[in-house]
């Protein structure tokens, strides 16, 4: 299983929605090549989000090249569908390492965990911008990551709702008292409108992990963006 709370403090997950579909296999390796962490596979349904993007076939087609280092790089799969069940065994088959999912999607969000790691995989849920941090109340134990959207789901490309600062400072800080009482880490991650010229601004309101998508494949050299937006982390 590749681990997603491995000791590396800041990880940078570019979001496939932006890069070139007609080469995505070259695609993700360049990416991981020119020092990504993860894959971020935005999954869209047309039903829960006003999208329509990719599936397990094309998760299955990317598992080889997502590799950093020879190891396999971690698949961070963002479920924005409806319902969620029925799509996770097949994404963990597809190769998957994390898979997350928004619990307006699910009707029994706790079965949902369950089930993501039953498949093996490991779990995240996923908060839009509106969506109250509550529902954190009696799953946190189960989870290994919490994904804030800070824009709303559906498109690449849109700008940082600012919003999102105090929501990050808010959930850093119920992390924070989590991890020092039970010793167990859990990922902060953030969606939507991540730049280099913001990303310092979000590290330090408590986010470790952090999804772009048209922010590097907008870049046509990924080393040199990526590089840039490690040495804005350094200041953070
Ligand atoms: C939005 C997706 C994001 C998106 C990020 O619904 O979940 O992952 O691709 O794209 P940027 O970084 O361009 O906002
Ligand atoms: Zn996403």
């Amino acid at each position: 299983m590749v681990k997603i709370n491995t000791p590396q403090s800041y990880l940078i997950a570019p979001s496939i929605l932006s890069a070139d579909f007609a080469r995505l296999g070259e695609e993700v390796s360049s990416v991981l090549a020119a020092g990504a962490d993860w894959i971020h596979f935005d999954v869209m349904d047309n039903h829960y989000v006003p999208n329509l993007t990719i599936g397990p076939l094309v998760c299955e087609a990317i598992r080889s090249y997502a590799v950093k280092d020879g190891q396999p790089a971690c698949i961070d799969v963002h479920l924005m569908v409806e319902p969620v069940d029925r799509i996770v065994p097949d994404f963990a088959k597809a190769g998957a390492n994390l898979i997350s999912f928004h619990p307006e999607a699910s009707s029994h969000i706790d079965r949902t965990i369950g089930l993501i790691k039953d498949n093996g995989c490991q779990v995240g849920l996923v908060f839009n911008p509106a969506t109250p941090l509550h529902y954190l109340d009696h799953v946190l134990d189960k989870l290994d990551l919490i994904l804030l959207m800070s824009v709303n789901p559906g498109f690449g490309g849109q700008s940082f709702i600012p919003g999102t600062l105090d929501k990050l400072r808010e959930t850093r800080a119920k992390l924070n008292a989590y991890e020092e009482k039970t010793g167990r880490k859990i990922r902060l991650e953030v969606d939507g409108g991540v730049k280099a010229d913001n990303i310092r601004e979000i590290a330090a309101a408590g986010a470790d992990t952090f999804v772009a998508g048209s922010a590097i494949f907008g870049k046509p050299d990924y080393k040199a963006i990526i590089q840039t937006m490690r040495e804005e982390l350094g200041k953070a």
